[in-house]
């Protein structure tokens, strides 16, 4: 029998999603930002799909008494009520690993981007004040040789210390307990404080759980060097937005490059972007058409175990 499934997503899915979806059973999709679908095609739904970053607690669970799987799309499950599946025996599914190279790489693509003034510089020298070259303008911070600072030594984590390592960084760390890959990456193990009074970039690769929520506001901010860069690769929510804008303005660090942000998206008049210290993208860490599709295959496969009753390739909860 067609299994039923929602798909619980503002967007359409990445392309080659909704294919294996209906491959799997009838889809119906509920934008979350809309009123819910019709009682009877709730009840009826197995397993959830979710594809964006939209809250699912415990009241949405109970809206659909035949759920016996939520598969999510991507690594983060902080919108989602872990407790409340488990309290329900709802395994959970999620991506992790896929996209740790990624992630990686757009962490230090921030890196260099905020050290080295690639947005502005991109911007003035299509600008017509460009003309001549001046020696002494647009002048950033050495990214070779430096310290990086990362807080957050998981798989992603341990991926941006081995690209530091290749630019000759010196790697410190902070976790809620000692990396055992730290070793091998001859990174050392520091408290939140003195890693951010000591890095000349610090690079935020945690997950947003309930100790992680604002861990970086105005007191962690006023730690770090003035010439110092941070990168926001996890989720805005680690960061005090307010705080970072008034240390950004008063030029109390050198820059900030955020994947992410918190609201996501900003109000469009909110006040960080409207500076040229902080370069802000749209989430796109893992979004590369490669890792898009390995993260497709294994969010569609954790649902398709789900919903057969199987243990799914990466259970979160
Ligand atoms: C993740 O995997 O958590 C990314 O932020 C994309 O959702």
């Amino acid at each position: 029998m067609a299994h039923q499934i929602l798909l619980h997503s503002e967007v359409e899915p990445y392309r080659t999603i909704r294919p294996l979806l209906e491959g799997m059973g009838e889809v119906r999709q509920w934008n979350p930002l809309t009123p819910p679908p019709p009682a009877e095609i709730l009840q009826s739904i197995e397993g959830i799909y979710n594809f964006g970053h939209h809250h699912i607690g415990g009241e949405k669970m109970d809206l659909m008494p035949k759920l016996r799987v939520i598969s999510n799309f991507g690594v983060g499950v902080d919108h989602i009520d872990l407790e409340a599946a488990r309290q329900r025996s709802i395994p959970v599914g999620n991506t992790p690993k896929l996209l740790d190279g990624a992630t990686a790489d757009m962490t230090f693509a921030l890196l260099l981007a905020a050290a080295r003034n690639l947005v502005v510089g991109d911007r003035f020298a299509r600008s017509a004040d460009f003309t001549h070259y001046d020696p002494s303008f647009m002048l950033g911070q050495e990214v070779h040789g430096a310290v990086l600072g990362i807080v957050g030594l998981g798989s992603i984590g341990y991926q941006v210390a081995k690209r530091a390592l290749a630019f000759d960084m010196r790697v410190i760390y902070h976790n809620r307990q000692p990396s055992a890959r730290a070793a091998e990456l001859g990174a050392r193990y520091l408290p939140l404080d003195d890693l951010l009074s000591q890095a000349d970039f610090v690079a935020l690769n945690m997950p947003l759980t309930s100790q992680t929520r604002g861990m970086i506001g105005r007191r962690e901010l006023t730690l770090m060097k003035p010439t110092a860069v941070l990168v926001n690769a996890a989720r805005g929510g680690v960061i005090d937005h307010q705080a970072l804008y008034e240390t950004l303005r008063d030029r109390r660090i050198w820059a900030a490059g955020l994947d992410v942000t918190e609201p996501e998206p900003l109000p469009r008049d909110h006040p960080l972007l409207g500076l040229d210290n902080a370069i802000i993208m749209p989430h796109l860490g893992s979004a590369t058409h490669q890792t898009r599709q390995a993260m497709a295959q294994r969010s569609v496969d954790n649902l398709r175990a789900g919903l057969e009753g199987k243990p799914l390739p990466s259970r979160v909860a």
